[in-house]
């Protein structure tokens, strides 16, 4: 008997063509913050992916409506709501994929950082759960700063004796889509056939596109000003967006979009699927500074391998001497707070 994959539509066609294939494995995903603005539209996406068998859905309020209302859509993941830290054990247990995006999104005005005094507690708390009920899942840390929640959860990992630094994630996928579409618009050519390695870390400067690396570049010329212009833009990508709320959120649909993709790439690589690359803020030796985002090889324990830079333009160069002082600040300040507190 081959494996039941069922579309989002139910299409027969696609179920038959994936008869022979092995039946896909069982796979967990929990989502920390599962009622929010990115909690939402994630939890429908992987809803949608047919990788998922089991979806927990955590939030501190709203997820037994959620719950529910993602619960009725006809796909393979069976879906289960979770509320206040007494169920959140039963929500963790057995994780193969724990996705947090919990936490205060920015107003005009507010740089990321700004969120450091709300956002650290919510994720070390949410960290020390993890490390209790589901120490061996991957982790995708959405919250922001990312750039210091991450190196809070390795530090909270680190003091529960169950760090995997091959399984702690900075989703940095947004400034990927971000960096393929404003390219693509630019350049004029097909989206599809786009791809641009973002590395650094996720906050304004730290952001470094790296445009000459454009799977497209060598048919397209653009100036030394357009590729300024397009870098700032990525940088930016997340103010814009927040300026255009005006005062209601941040990205959550595209981030929503962005997140799904990458723990799509996270089940892909548990499962055993051959060169599964994305860009990623982990524990890194490619620059002196400890935390970093690269392109990274997923598979089956979660980082294969994490790969370097490859060659940079005299720009891409600059910026990234002129990222290193904020991003290695950032990558402290998350380090002194989950050792102080
Ligand atoms: P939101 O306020 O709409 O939703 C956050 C959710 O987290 C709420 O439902 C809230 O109840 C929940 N929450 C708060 N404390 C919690 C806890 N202790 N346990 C579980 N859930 C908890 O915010 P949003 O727009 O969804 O953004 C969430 C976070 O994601 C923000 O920090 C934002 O800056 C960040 N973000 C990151 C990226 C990225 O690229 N990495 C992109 C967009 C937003
Ligand atoms: C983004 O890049 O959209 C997120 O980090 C949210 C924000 O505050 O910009």
């Amino acid at each position: 008997r081959g494996r039941s994959v069922v579309s989002p539509s139910g299409d027969h066609l696609l179920r038959r063509s994936f008869t022979s294939a092995a039946p896909l494995p069982e796979r967990k995903v929990a989502i920390l913050g599962a009622a929010g603005g990115i909690g939402q539209p994630l939890s429908l996406l992987m809803k949608l992916n047919p990788l998922v068998s089991k979806l927990a859905l955590y939030d501190i309020a709203g997820t037994p409506g959620v719950a529910a209302d993602v619960s009725h859509i006809n796909t393979r993941a069976e879906v289960a709501g979770y509320m206040t830290e007494d169920q959140i054990g039963e929500a963790l247990e057995g994780s193969d994929v724990v996705i947090i995006p919990a936490g205060v999104p920015r107003k005009p005005g507010m740089t990321r950082d700004d969120l450091f005094n709300i956002n650290a507690g919510i994720v070390k708390n949410l960290c020390t759960f993890i490390a209790k009920y589901c120490p061996n899942a991957l982790v995708n840390m959405i919250s922001n700063p990312v750039n210091s929640t991450v190196p809070i959860a390795s530090e909270v990992f680190k003091k529960a004796g169950t760090y995997d630094e091959k399984k702690l994630f900075g989703v940095t996928t947004l400034d990927v889509v971000r960096a393929r579409t404003f390219y693509a618009g630019k350049a004029k050519v097909p989206v599809a056939d786009v791809n641009v390695p973002v590395v650094g870390g996720h906050a304004g400067i730290t952001i470094l596109p790296l445009f000459s690396q454009a799977t497209s570049a060598s048919n397209v010329s653009l100036s030394a000003d357009e590729i300024t212009a397009l870098t700032k833009r990525t940088q930016d990508g997340g103010t814009e967006v927040v300026e255009a709320k005006a005062g209601k959120g941040s990205a959550t649909l595209s981030m929503a979009y962005a997140g799904a993709l990458f723990a799509d790439a996270c089940l892909k690589g548990l499962n055993g699927v051959p060169d599964v690359v994305e860009c990623t803020f982990v524990q890194s030796s490619v620059t002196e500074l400890p935390f970093f985002a690269s392109k990274v090889r997923l598979g089956k324990n979660g980082v294969e391998e994490v790969l370097g830079l490859g060659s940079l333009s005299d720009f891409e160069k600059q910026g990234l001497e002129s990222l290193k002082p904020e991003l290695k600040s950032s990558i402290e300040k998350g380090i002194k707070f989950a050792k102080e507190n």
